[in-house]
C-alpha cells in the first residue's frame, strides 16, 4: 500500500502563521507536525509516499528530503493551487498507479497512529474506507451516516444541520476505484473538489464504502488552540534529557528536554517542557506544557502552556499563557505609562510627588 500525504492548502485558520510557512511544518514539541504523520506511516509498514505540496513546497522538501531519514521513499507532487483534496488525488494519478493507498491529511495528528486502520484495510477489501470520530461540532467537518454494520450511507461536507456526530478524520484508505470518482465530481460551493463528494459518488455507484469509528484522541491542527493541545499531548510522552547547559541557580522539575546548545540560567522549568538548540532561558519561569523553539530567548518572563517558534523572543513578560508565538516574533515590555495622580487637595496644602 502507498500513501498520499497532503501538505498543500492555505491554512487560512492558522493565519498569520501560514502566510510565512506551511501549517504542516508548525512545530509540535519542536518537530513539524507533518513528521508525526510520516512516522505513523512507517510504523504501519508503508514505504512509498507521495507528498502533495503547494506554495510552501520548497520548505517542506528541504526538511523532509527524500524520506530516507524516516525510512520512506518520498515523491513530491506539486499542486498549483489548493483546489481540494480530490484534486490532489487527481494530480497524483501517475504516482498512485493501480495501487491501494492511504490518503492522509498532513495537518492531522493521531497519537495512536494508523497501523490498525491500515491492517484492517488490507484484510477487508473495500472501495473506500473512512476513519470517523464523534465530535461536539460536526458542522466544522465532513460528516458521515453509517449503518449498524459500518457501511457508509451518506456523506456531507461541513453541513449546517449535521445528520450525525461522526466527523471524518483526515485518514482514508482507497482502492483505485477512487480515480474515476475524483474525475466524476464538480467543484463545491467553496470552489474545491471535495474528497467527501468523491466518496459519496462511490456510495451512489453502489461500491463498498466502509467506516471505522474511533474514540481515541485526534486533532486536526487547524487552529492555534488545536496546536497547543497537540503540543500538550506530545509533551505528555516526552522523556527528559539535558544536553545543553543548566546553571546552578536553575531548578528543573519533571521531564525537561534541553537540547544541545541551549542555555538555562537562573530559571525554574516545570516539565514537560522542551527547549530547542541555541535557545536561552534566563531569569524566567517556564512550563508546564511549553515548547521553546530553536534560537528563542526568554528573559525575565513566565511562560506556560505555550509554543514559541524558532527565534521568538519574550522579555519582561510577567505572564504568558496559552500562546503561540511566531518565528522571530518579539514580545517585550511596553514603555511605562506616565503615572497619573488624581487629587483633591485643600487650599494651601503642599504635595510632593516622586517622579
Ligand atoms: C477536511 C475535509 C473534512 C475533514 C477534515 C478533517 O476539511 O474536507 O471532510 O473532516 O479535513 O481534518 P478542511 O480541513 O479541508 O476544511
Amino acid at each position: 500500500m502507498k500513501a498520499l500525504v497532503l501538505a498543500g492548502g492555505t491554512g487560512s485558520r492558522l493565519r498569520p502563521f501560514t502566510h510565512t510557512g506551511a501549517k504542516q511544518l508548525l512545530p509540535v514539541a519542536n518537530r513539524p507536525v507533518l513528521f508525526y504523520a510520516l512516522d505513523s506511516l512507517v510504523a504501519a509498514g508503508i514505504r512509498e509516499v507521495g507528498v502533495v505540496v503547494g506554495s510552501h513546497g520548497r520548505e517542506i522538501r528541504e526538511l523532509a528530503g527524500d524520506g530516507a531519514e524516516f525510512g520512506l521513499r518520498i515523491t513530491y507532487l506539486q499542486q498549483s493551487r489548493p483546489l481540494g483534496l480530490a484534486h490532489a488525488v487527481r494530480i497524483a494519478r501517475d504516482f498512485l498507479g493501480d495501487d491501494d493507498f492511504l490518503l492522509y491529511l498532513g495537518d492531522n495528528y493521531l497519537p495512536q497512529g494508523v497501523t490498525d486502520f491500515v491492517r484492517l484495510a488490507a484484510a477487508d477489501a473495500a472501495a473506500a474506507r473512512l476513519l470517523l470520530t464523534p465530535v461536539a461540532d460536526p458542522s466544522a467537518f465532513g460528516v458521515a451516516e453509517v449503518d449498524a454494520e459500518g457501511n457508509v450511507l451518506r456523506l456531507e461536507e461541513k453541513p449546517d444541520t449535521p445528520r450525525s456526530a461522526l466527523a471524518l478524520i483526515g485518514v482514508y484508505a482507497f482502492s483505485p476505484a477512487v480515480h474515476e470518482a475524483v474525475r466524476a465530481i464538480a467543484p463545491s460551493a467553496r470552489g474545491e473538489l471535495e474528497i467527501t463528494h468523491a466518496v459519496q459518488w462511490m456510495v451512489d455507484q453502489g461500491l463498498c464504502v466502509r467506516a471505522e469509528t474511533t474514540t481515541r484522541p485526534w486533532r486536526d491542527t487547524g487552529s492555534a488552540e488545536d496546536m497547543l493541545e497537540v503540543n500538550r499531548h506530545v509533551l505528555d510522552g516526552l522523556e527528559g534529557r539535558i544536553e545543553g547547559k543548566v546553571d546552578a541557580h536553575s531548578t528543573l522539575i519533571g521531564r525537561v528536554r534541553v537540547a544541545e546548545g541551549a542555555v538555562v540560567r537562573g530559571s525554574r522549568v516545570v516539565g514537560p517542557v522542551v527547549i530547542g538548540a541555541g535557545a536561552v532561558v534566563s531569569n524566567s519561569s517556564v512550563g508546564p506544557y511549553t515548547s521553546i523553539g530553536e534560537d528563542c530567548r526568554v528573559e525575565d518572563s513566565a511562560v506556560e502552556y505555550s509554543v514559541l517558534l524558532r527565534g521568538a523572543q519574550v522579555e519582561g513578560a510577567s505572564r504568558i499563557e496559552a500562546s503561540l508565538i511566531g518565528r522571530g516574533a518579539v514580545v517585550g515590555p511596553a514603555p511605562r505609562l506616565p503615572q497619573a495622580h488624581r487629587l483633591v487637595i485643600g487650599d494651601h496644602s503642599k504635595v510632593y510627588l516622586t517622579p
